[in-house]
């Protein structure tokens, strides 16, 4: 079994972020969302696999993740030339998943546990597809299956006006060779992509068996903000363990699991955990509130904030209250109004500030 990591693509959905920098190394309590894709593929003991990269992001990819030695693994770096859809994805790793059978896992998803389980399921069963799939409230907003009692999937509908069912699909599929003949059949969509639930849908058409599993762990697609920072504080409520490297003085209060990284400095301030902090680091006269991730290398001086992600190198400076914020890095937000009240910015295309 092989498996390929879904890492071009626009991200119009995070921009300005994604401007500047690939999606799938904005981190989650200070490790890149990319990291959590590798490592839960592992867990199922794979040892191939394929980085779909896009032209304008990959290098950055590239070298933040390396050749796959640190997890013990091979990397190869496959480059999709144009954003073309999941299934032109697929059809881009062609040659370097050959004649396997293949997880495919997008590299913006993240779910609570490894994926050992589920290829079990597909290599007991040996289906032409196995998709992951998630009761949601709102399935209108993705894409639903149609999945009869025996977990057997009928069809596949794109946000649907009228769901079938509340099963959305996760971005997470495991295939056998036989998808590369469904691509080859099927056409772009009304946006000019290959997708991957049409391809699904030809598979099915063809009279291939192609089997659900559904989730019984937390998924989030972290695509958009909000989900961005959802899943940043289910990570920390979930996974953060508390750790002091830094130096933190009399003066101050840590209270629940918060972790400072090595020559981070944290004085006279309040720090309410979840909360995690990289290194070199400087907290001082702050408030920082649960569900916070702050980088390395960033200065926060008289502010209060919480339930955000603050970047590398961004400086924040007299803010009374900064909350449900994401913030990239070498951001500075200092406050300038103490002769008129005045706001004063210098923001990159597609910025958004609540004021
Ligand atoms: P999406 O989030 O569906 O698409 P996107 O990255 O273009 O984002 P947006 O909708 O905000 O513009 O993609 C899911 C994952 O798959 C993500 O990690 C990017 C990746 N991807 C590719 O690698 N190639 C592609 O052609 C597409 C469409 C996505």
């Amino acid at each position: 079994m092989k498996a390929i990591i879904l890492s071009g693509g626009k991200g119009t959905r995070l921009r300005p972020l994604t401007y500047s920098g690939a999606k799938q190394l904005v981190p989650i309590a200070n490790k890149p969302i990319l990291f959590y894709c590798i490592e839960n593929i592992i867990q199922a003991g794979i040892k191939e696999v394929g980085m779909i990269i896009a032209p304008e992001t990959g290098q950055e990819i590239k070298s933040t993740v390396g050749d796959g030695s640190a997890w013990g693994i091979k990397i190869h770096y496959i480059c999709q030339d144009v954003p073309g859809g999941l299934a032109h994805a697929i059809r881009t790793a062609r040659e370097f998943l050959a004649d396997s059978s293949f997880v495919m896992y997008l590299g913006d998803n993240l779910i609570g546990a490894g994926i050992g389980k589920f290829v079990d399921e597909f290599n007991r069963n040996r289906p032409e597809a196995l998709i992951l799939l998630k009761e949601v409230d709102n399935p209108k907003q993705f894409g639903v299956a149609d999945v009869s009692d025996s977990g057997k999937v009928m069809r596949l509908i794109e946000k649907p006006e009228v769901p079938p069912s509340n099963l959305a699909l996760v971005g997470i599929y495991i295939f056998s060779p036989r998808i590369h003949d469904a691509i080859e059949v099927i056409k772009p969509s009304k946006r000019g992509e290959l997708e991957i639930t049409d391809a699904i849908q030809e598979l099915i058409n063809m009279g291939c068996n192609v089997e659900s599993f559904i989730l019984d762990m937390w998924w989030l697609d972290t695509g958009k903000k909000d989900d961005l920072l959802t899943a940043n504080a289910i990570v920390l409520d979930e996974w953060l363990k508390g750790d002091i490297s830094g130096t933190v003085d009399s003066e101050s209060r840590l209270l629940g699991r918060v972790a400072v990284g090595r020559n981070s400095i944290i004085t006279g301030s309040t720090i309410r955990g979840p909360v995690v902090i990289g290194e070199n680091t400087v907290v001082e006269n702050s408030f920082i509130g649960p569900h916070t991730s702050i980088g390395s290398n960033v200065r926060i001086i008289k502010s209060s904030v919480e339930h955000s992600v603050i970047m590398n190198e961004s400086e924040l400076r007299d803010i009374e209250r900064l909350e449900e914020s994401l913030v990239g890095r070498r951001v500075k937000i200092v406050e300038n109004r103490k002769t008129h009240r005045a706001l004063r910015l210098m923001l990159g295309d597609d910025s958004v500030v609540e004021v």
